[in-house]
């Protein structure tokens, strides 16, 4: 059984309550900063803050380093959306509940999605700070936001998902990354539920499966927007090697502490890709 549309009136009455916030500002990108990368945030300009709990119908973050708010002002001379913090299934989140703030930006007139997190390596070429746009993704959350809902309620039921990341912002992904001489990777990212970290045994068959890095976020945020005909652009911060990779058994610590040396380049690098959208 399909749900009636709820959602649809939801989302309209979570997108009046933002946009009676946010005022003036028009929004053109939301963003959506990961596990350790929420500081960006405070650069934003002429913010507008927006506490998720503030938003009717909205789940809040609880994980390590989410605070959990939506901030609305400029960046690299852009209006923008940024979540300080994001929902993960991992949190006790159904898929939609995680996909439920893409689907509100995009309410809200947003055209373009950032979405980032911090992400294991699988890929041994890779470096511990390593930025990785991401190319692709396989999603093995075993769920998907869209399944459930009215076949024709917010989108169409059925959707591509070739050319997911947009190869237009990968470019200008890259274009940025080396004008400003920062280390970026692309590759295809694989999407857990979490919370535990992998085995070596499934990192070895991810590997295999052409997997480059592993996180416990962004698929379902990804499937969200490509419900709806967002463009988006996805990347990770390379926090760690993956489990048993140069014998890695990684941390939540170690997540965070790779995070904050690398504040200064994930902002100057989502700041620049940001100006040129
Ligand atoms: N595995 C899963 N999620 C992660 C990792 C990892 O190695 N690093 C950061 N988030």
């Amino acid at each position: 059984m399909s749900q009636p549309n709820v959602l649809k009136e939801n989302l309209a009455e979570s997108a009046r309550v933002v946009a009676e916030r946010i005022g003036e500002r028009k929004p053109e990108a939301g963003m959506i900063l990961g596990s350790g990368l929420g500081p960006l945030a405070e650069q934003i300009e002429d913010a507008v803050y927006v506490p998720f709990g503030e938003v009717p119908h909205m789940k809040t973050s609880t994980a390590t380093s989410h605070v959990g708010r939506f901030v609305c002002g400029n960046l690299g001379g852009k209006c923008v959306l940024a979540m300080q913090g994001r929902l993960h299934g991992y949190e006790g989140n159904t898929a939609q509940e995680v996909a439920y703030p893409v689907w509100l930006m995009h309410g809200l007139g947003i055209g373009t999605l950032v979405t980032t997190n911090a992400a294991g390596a699988i890929n041994e070429g890779y470096r511990v700070g390593d930025f990785c746009i991401m190319e692709d993704h396989i999603n093995l959350t075993g769920r998907n936001p869209v399944a459930g809902l009215e076949p024709d309620g917010i989108a169409f039921r059925f959707f591509s998902m070739l050319d997911a990341y947009d190869p237009e912002l990968r470019r200008l992904a890259h274009e940025v990354a080396d004008d400003l001489r920062i280390r970026v990777q692309e590759g295809v990212y694989l999407g857990l539920l979490g919370p535990s970290f992998e085995t070596p045994a499934e990192i070895r068959a991810f590997r295999s499966w052409g997997a480059d890095t592993v996180a416990m976020s962004v698929c379902e945020e990804v499937i969200a927007a490509r419900h709806v005909g967002m463009r988006v652009l996805g990347m990770s911060l390379v926090s760690n090697m993956a489990c048993g990779i140069e014998g890695a058994s990684p941390t939540d610590e170690e997540v965070l502490d790779v995070a904050k040396d690398r504040e200064a380049d994930f902002a100057r690098l989502v700041t620049g890709i940001v100006e040129r959208l």
